[in-house]
């Protein structure tokens, strides 16, 4: 008996080793740490279990029978962070380039399938060569394989991919269909087409970093969510981000103890908006100091920033946070800011975590290039996000709001729950230069009658008054008391129960 359990130890101690310890220097000297040291680092310590140790590729093609590594380029298993159960597959770039067979794909539809039956978020640490060439068709078998469960667990549990190597072809389709994307820079990157075709087929020469490394993806294309510095520090920020979550679909997200009393009232947030309303301040000090901590994790925070989107816990509750920011194109919705807080928001809809949306847009940003690029199409899909969202909604109305960028920021008029004003918020058509210029255009030429009809237009509407008055605001509120009264919302809405038609979906303009 005592040499069979060595025997196992031996093996377990072989498939450790993964692509043998030439491999494993190499990916440590490019800064990488190997499948299993990433694991130990997401994972609490002690709580992975791993699965399919010994499952080795079936190719016998290309000197293939012979070369085979236990488990075959990937770690799979479940394990806890911060004792919640998660499931993982880490590709190991030591083993065939972490390439992809099919008994790798398998392994991998073995743990999301699992991930499924309990109900549990499924993590990808992806870093790897792509399809297994010597296995050809299989090997594309797999990844189809992968694709489609990632399309069916999506909404139903949370799906988080850490791009930690190479990621190219068809392969990044499947962190593409995950919720959140995470890069590290410098050693991480994805493309559908590499730069020696791009070279070819368009004569274009760029790295393969500028094509699709982690900058790249988080400020131009938007495929991911956050650049980290490294293996360690991303890990490190995919743990943190996970205590935002549920489990599934079903699950509220795990509330969590916090030190900020709930009635803490904010005296500096009755200063923060400026005297004049072409004035921009920050909205991510607002965000701040109304959460629990001042602790908030944006996401995408380098894309689109004329609008934030992340999350933060109020009385120790998950909120998802959508606001506009005035510092840039003075708060403009955009294409760009418009598909960020739509995936967002529709993330936070199937996922049960209230939205608490702070308002301060003056519209839709004007041109040509807004209009040929779509603007309406894209626009639309914030509106539908927030329309079709079923879950609490709280707005803050902080300044302006503006236009059809009104309606959209999570409006009365779009089943929001909650909708509070500061004092200083004006909700109008537009502002009132623009519309005295169109309204009294008589005048024009006459500063003493337009500064006149300025001034009516803003007594009129500058103001949360005349929307309060019609029931579209619920209350106008001191900003001081802002996360006073988002937590008392909150609590009050907690068992909110809302459903929509039956339909087998919606077709949101994608
Ligand atoms: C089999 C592969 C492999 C692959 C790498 N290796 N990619 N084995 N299939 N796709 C092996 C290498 O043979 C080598 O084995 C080891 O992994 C490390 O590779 P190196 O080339 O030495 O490493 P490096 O210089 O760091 O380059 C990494 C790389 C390069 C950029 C990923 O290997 C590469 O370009 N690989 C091919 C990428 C590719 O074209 N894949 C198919 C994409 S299409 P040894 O034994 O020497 O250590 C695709 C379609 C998916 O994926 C479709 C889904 C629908």
């Amino acid at each position: 008996m005592k040499e069979i359990l060595e025997k196992l130890e031996k093996k377990r101690t072989e498939a450790r080793l993964g692509g043998g310890q030439k491999r494993i220097d190499a990916q440590h000297a490019r800064g990488k740490l190997t499948a299993r040291e990433r694991v130990e680092l997401l994972v609490d310590e002690d709580s992975f279990e791993e699965y399919g140790m010994f499952v080795e590729h079936r190719c016998q093609d290309f000197g293939m029978a012979d070369a085979t590594v236990p488990g075959d380029g990937v770690v799979t298993g479940s394990g806890a962070i911060n004792g919640r159960l998660v499931y993982v597959f880490s590709q190991d770039f030591t083993v065939f380039g972490g390439s992809l067979s099919a008994a790798h794909a398998e392994k991998i539809c073995n743990i999301m399938d699992m991930a499924m039956k309990v109900g549990a978020p499924v993590i990808g640490l992806n870093d790897s060569g792509g399809a297994r060439i010597q296995e050809g068709v299989e090997s594309l078998a797999g990844y189809a394989d992968v694709f489609q469960r990632n399309i069916l667990a999506s909404g139903v549990v949370p799906q988080i991919s850490v791009i930690m190597g190479p990621c190219a072809g068809g392969a990044v389709y499947s962190p593409a269909m995950t919720d959140f994307i995470f890069m590290v820079k410098n050693t991480s990157y994805m493309f559908v087409t590499g730069p020696d075709v791009v070279k070819t087929v368009t004569n274009e020469i760029v790295t393969h970093e500028e094509l699709g490394g982690a900058i790249t993806h988080t400020t131009k294309s938007a495929v991911a969510d956050k650049a980290l510095e490294n293996d360690v520090e991303a890990l490190a920020q995919v743990r943190r981000f996970f205590d935002f979550l549920p489990l599934n679909n079903r699950e509220k997200p795990p509330a969590r103890p916090s030190f900020d009393t709930v009635g803490r009232e904010e005296k500096s947030l009755d200063s923060v908006i400026p005297t004049s309303a072409n004035k921009p301040y920050d909205m991510h000090e607002v965000i701040q100091k109304i959460v629990d901590e001042g602790d908030f994790f944006e996401t995408q925070p380098a894309h689109a920033a004329n609008i934030i989107t992340g999350f933060a816990r109020i009385d120790g509750e998950t909120v998802g946070v959508v606001a506009n920011q005035p510092m840039v194109l003075a708060g403009c919705l955009d294409i760009d800011s418009a598909k960020k807080a739509a995936r967002f928001v529709r993330f936070c809809d199937c996922f049960n975590i209230p939205i608490l949306t702070f308002v301060d847009v003056p519209g839709f940003l004007p041109g040509t290039a807004q209009e040929y690029g779509g603007i309406i199409k894209h626009g639309a899909k914030l509106l539908y996000a927030y329309g079709e969202a079923t879950v609490p909604k709280i707005t803050v109305i902080t300044r302006k709001a503006y236009g059809g960028a009104y309606d959209v920021m999570a409006s009365k008029h779009l089943r929001g729950d909650l909708n509070y004003a500061w004092p200083t918020a004006e909700i109008a058509v537009m502002g009132a230069k623009g519309a005295v210029e169109i309204i009294f255009r008589a005048d024009l030429g006459d500063e003493k009658k337009i500064a006149a009809r300025t001034k009516e237009y803003e007594d009129r509407f500058a103001n949360p008054f005349v929307a309060a008055s019609k029931g579209f605001i619920d209350e106008v509120i001191m900003p001081h008391s802002t996360r006073r009264r988002i937590a008392r919302g909150l609590k009050i809405l907690k068992n909110k129960k809302l459903d929509n038609p039956w339909k087998k979906h919606g077709n949101i303009p994608l």
